[in-house]
């Protein structure tokens, strides 16, 4: 009989966030506009996928996830859910034993959804083991697939895997765009944003009222639909121009606007809800005054959740942080904040 041997491969995969925003989908995870993030650096997931050959293959896949040491049965559903997906495009799913290992460096119940950097680590492990099998396959066929398997996982989940700023569907001007996988920004981004820095607000760390998958049903029949998918081709339009030249008042003003206007959906769907706690209210209005006071661009920008995003210049980091730490913080659940910045993607380990 033959020896059957456990391989393994690992990934480390980060968060991002949507400067604009992707809220609205069809058919299998494609969006119904285009976003872009940027890619952050400290907060990600660490996946390591081992396998061996399974000895009788049936249409059940065999798998185990194991977080931060402990067997979780509990994510097994969604992850079978998953495979069943990505089979056609990865048949080999079926054939294996896995075992999935994963660690978040962020905290649990903080708030900041795992499932961008858990599905796209988990992806690119996938993919890896692809390439093993075809080592022909260039690194643009890889990243692309890579992507577009994370992007049947978790829609965001599909611009993690390079950075610093990703851009997942269609768009006139965005060389290469597509709505089945992220691509790497393609033009050029002025030096002030080199190292930008994103202090993540930690306002509420409870389970949220809506998911972002019903949040995402709910841009069905919704009233503003239509004008909010063309205003986002608009504003990432608008974007390209304020990468270029550095323009952080133009920035400001379309990445505050898109984090409001995606909260607007919210209160405006039919049946309509609020993932703002009266927190993230208090820390924008505290970030408007300091923003007035100083003159420095400091903004924010929201996910679907209460949590804020505090995006600033590197050089504007000691007084921003100072900032955070005496005045915001207060508003943050147990005081909690992760500062964080804009990273470059995914790493094999
Ligand atoms: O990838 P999902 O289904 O969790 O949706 C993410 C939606 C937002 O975070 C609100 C916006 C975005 O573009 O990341």
């Amino acid at each position: 009989t033959q020896a059957l041997t456990s391989q393994s491969v690992s990934y480390a995969s980060p968060s991002n966030i949507a400067l604009i925003k992707y809220w609205g989908k069809h058919g299998v995870q494609i969006p119904k506009n285009p976003s872009i993030s940027f890619t952050l650096d400290t907060c990600k997931t660490t996946t390591k996928l081992s396998y061996v050959k399974r000895e009788k293959v049936t249409d059940e896949y065999e798998l185990k996830v194991i977080l931060d040491g402990k067997h979780k049965p509990g994510f097994e559903p969604k992850i079978h859910q998953f495979f069943g997906r990505i089979q056609s495009y990865l048949p080999f799913v079926k054939d294996y034993v896995f075992t999935i290992e994963t660690s978040n460096s962020f905290p649990h119940s903080s708030g900041i959804a795992s499932s961008a950097s858990g599905l796209s680590a988990l992806a690119l492990c996938l993919v890896e083991m692809e390439r093993e099998m075809q080592p022909e396959m260039t690194l643009k066929h890889f990243n692309q697939k890579a992507s577009f398997i994370a992007r049947l996982g978790s829609g965001s989940g599909c611009r993690s895997l390079e950075g610093p700023l990703v851009v997942w569907g269609e768009h006139a001007e965005i060389k290469g765009s597509s709505d089945l996988y992220g691509v790497q920004y393609p033009y050029e981004i002025h030096p002030v944003f080199d190292n930008y820095q994103d202090a993540i607000l930690l306002v509420d760390k409870g389970e949220k009222p809506v998911s972002s998958t019903v949040g995402h049903n709910l841009m069905h029949n919704h009233a503003y639909a239509a004008s909010r998918f063309e205003q986002a081709v608009v504003n990432l339009s608008n974007l390209i121009p304020i990468l270029k030249t550095g323009d952080l008042d133009g920035f400001v003003r379309l990445v505050e606007s898109e984090a409001l206007t995606l909260h607007a959906m919210m209160l405006t769907s039919n049946p309509y809800f609020i993932l703002m706690k009266p927190n993230t209210l208090h820390i924008i209005d505290k970030i408007w005054e300091y923003r007035r006071e100083t003159g420095i661009p400091v903004c924010f920008t929201l996910d679907a959740g209460a949590n804020v995003h505090v995006l600033f210049s590197d050089i504007d980091k000691e007084q921003i942080h100072e900032f955070i730490k005496n005045d915001l913080s207060k508003y943050c659940q147990d005081n909690r904040y992760i500062f964080d910045s804009v990273g470059s993607g995914a790493i094999k380990l």
